[in-house]
């Protein structure tokens, strides 16, 4: 990537780009930041919720219309009761890449679309700073229901939920997928261990016959809250962005 461009994307990312003393104008010598961020199932069951692995049966037949469908309509969690609707995903079905985050929060349950508050912004300049538009990907969460206050997932609300995002994989087959943050990462891939130590490998998603590659990196959220680790999370995109490219050569 040409340096002016790659400068404009981790300006975009909020990353602080060092400019030298020569090429800034009455500097005093000290690293000049640049600007900061400017931008800156079922359908309910007569007896009730579905058990899970039915729900998994019945949710890997589906095709898009129904899915989403399914999703609008589901109850498999308790989740449910507080959502103003569910936030099914949203991209192109035909993406090379899949985004996976949490689960909705505020701005996103009023609008019934993943990651459109304040981290969302900040995702799409993650994607713009390896060359993608938000539309040019699918954008998903493990949780399609908002959790109250945005805790966490219950082990049991991710279990209830997994079925609808495998089956969006399984119908998207992506290239690659990008996990952001822990809870996307850990309940992808199966694992208790921290981001730090999942970000800066390659791990596999292993759905029936399909493999993808799933690379890990931290949450935007997170990211707001803790600018210093943008750094990190620009080599993780370029990581995935060359993977992809690898992955792409080899089909
Ligand atoms: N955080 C997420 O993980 N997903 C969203 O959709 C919004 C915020
Ligand atoms: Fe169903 Fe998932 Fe919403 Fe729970 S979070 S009600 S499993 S769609």
């Amino acid at each position: 990537m040409q340096e002016e461009t790659r400068r404009a994307y981790l300006e975009r990312m909020g990353i602080p780009v060092w400019v030298r003393r020569e090429a800034s104008p009455g500097a005093s010598g000290e690293p000049v930041p640049a600007a900061a961020p400017s931008r800156r199932p079922p359908e309910p069951e007569a007896a009730g919720a579905a058990p899970a692995a039915s729900l998994r049966h019945r949710a890997a037949t589906l095709d898009w219309t129904a899915l989403e469908a399914a999703v609008r309509d589901c109850t498999a969690c308790g989740l449910h009761a507080g959502r103003t609707q569910a936030v099914f995903g949203v991209g192109d079905r035909a993406a090379d890449w899949l985004i996976v985050g949490e689960a909705p929060g505020a701005e996103e349950d009023r609008r019934g679309e993943p990651f459109v508050g304040r981290a969302g912004k900040l995702l799409d300049n993650m994607l713009a700073a390896i060359g993608l538009a938000r539309d040019r990907v699918y954008i998903a969460n493990i949780l399609k229901c908002r959790p109250p206050n945005n805790r966490d997932p219950l082990p049991e609300e991710v279990v209830a939920c997994e079925p609808w995002l495998h089956r969006q994989i399984a119908l998207i087959r992506p290239r690659i997928v990008l996990a952001v943050g822990r809870v996307a990462a850990q309940n992808l891939l199966h694992t208790d261990r921290p981001v730090g130590r999942l970000r800066g490998t390659c791990h596999f998603l292993e759905l029936g016959a399909l493999r993808v590659p799933v690379v890990v990196t931290y949450h935007p959220a997170y990211l707001l809250r803790s600018p210093l680790e943008k750094r990190k999370a620009w080599q993780d995109l370029q990581r995935a962005r060359a993977l992809y490219r690898e992955a792409r050569n080899e089909a």
